[in-house]
């Protein structure tokens, strides 16, 4: 018998109430224009009211639609490498969250900017859904299918229904069929011309099942492995990294979650983002491991987003080449 599907609809509602409460922006100016020309509001009050409101119509109107891209280049060679080295681009990004709120980025214009980027793989960090429907799946995550590099993804929170409908198997089923790689703690391998890339995607840890043995250090003799061989892990929220074990095989950790504050107001946002050892955006070197943090495209909660727009991170990676030349052998 199918199993029973459910909503968090208490958080949902919230999010509905949230969502179409954010049009009441333009009888508000309507209001203040006119207290304004009646003279029941004074010129300074009227100053800063006006003032809010356009930061409000931006955040929800206009920077949530604004698609930035943002280069970084990270140099995946092991300390003293000195064999050669080539350049491979990963397009990464996350926290797109489809479903209640219909002013999020559309999978659509993230195809065609990673398309431009001709990038080599792409990368998604979870949080694909926020009360997405499960008959709306199929119809939000086509465009998947549309993708010309491999790519491989993990599931968030939300997509566990924390919160949000209890529909890991069904989302990730749904992004399966349209050839998305999705590695629920699992790793894989795959080929870039000539480099070969381990990518391990964990589960999110807020469901508490994450394998973090897919990254224990090899017991193989580093001389008898010929080209070294770079390691990714997508992990949904960064955190995760500060529970790796000691001396594991992860060369770089992207992740999302952060949404980089989201509503980023100078000092306040560092307190509202969910996590435990200070995660923001950009590249971290945390417990020893570097971590690179994806300020997301999505919303969560409210459907604003101030000073930190949706985001595209195209990450270049310096990584061992094959060996060239008698007795060369490719990794
Ligand atoms: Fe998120």
């Amino acid at each position: 018998m199918a199993r029973k599907l459910k909503d968090d609809k208490w958080n949902a509602f919230f999010d509905y109430i949230f969502f179409y409460a954010s049009y009441l922006w333009l009888p508000a100016v309507v209001l203040l224009v006119s207290y304004w020309r009646s003279g029941a509001l004074g010129t300074p009050l009227f100053v800063i009211a006006i003032g809010l409101i356009a930061i409000s119509f931006y955040g929800r109107f206009i920077e949530p639609r604004w698609l930035t891209t943002k280069h970084t280049q990270i140099d995946l060679t092991p300390a003293g490498y000195e064999g050669p080295k080539v350049e491979i681009s990963a397009a990464l990004f996350s926290d797109t969250h489809y479903g209640i709120f219909r002013n999020v980025m559309p999978l659509k214009r993230l195809r065609k900017r990673i398309e431009g980027e001709n990038v080599d793989i792409v990368l998604v960090a979870g949080d694909l859904t926020n009360h997405l429907r499960p008959d709306e799946l199929d119809e939000t995550f086509g465009e998947f299918a549309n993708f010309r590099q491999p790519v491989l993804a993990v599931l968030g929170n939300h997509d566990y229904g924390l919160p949000g409908w209890i529909m890991p198997d069904e989302i990730a089923r749904s992004i399966s069929g349209f050839g998305v790689q999705v590695l629920e703690n699992e790793s894989t391998c795959v080929s870039v011309g000539e480099v070969e890339l381990e990518i391990t995607g964990l589960r999110d840890h807020y469901a508490g099942t994450a394998d973090y043995g897919l990254l224990a250090p090899s017991s193989e003799d580093p001389a008898s492995r010929g080209t070294p061989r770079p390691h990714l892990v997508i992990a949904h929220n960064a955190d995760a990294a500060h529970d790796y074990p000691h001396g594991s095989v992860a060369d770089l950790t992207v992740s999302g979650h952060t949404h980089g504050g989201q509503i980023r107001l100078p000092f306040i946002f560092r307190r509202i983002i969910p996590t435990r050892h200070r995660f923001d955006r950009g590249l971290y070197h945390a417990n020893g491991y570097k971590v690179y943090v994806s300020s997301g495209t999505g919303m969560d909660l409210l459907p604003v987003r101030l000073f930190v727009p949706p985001c595209l991170d195209i990450l270049i990676l310096t990584v061992p080449g094959p060996a060239r030349g008698v007795g060369s052998e490719s990794g």
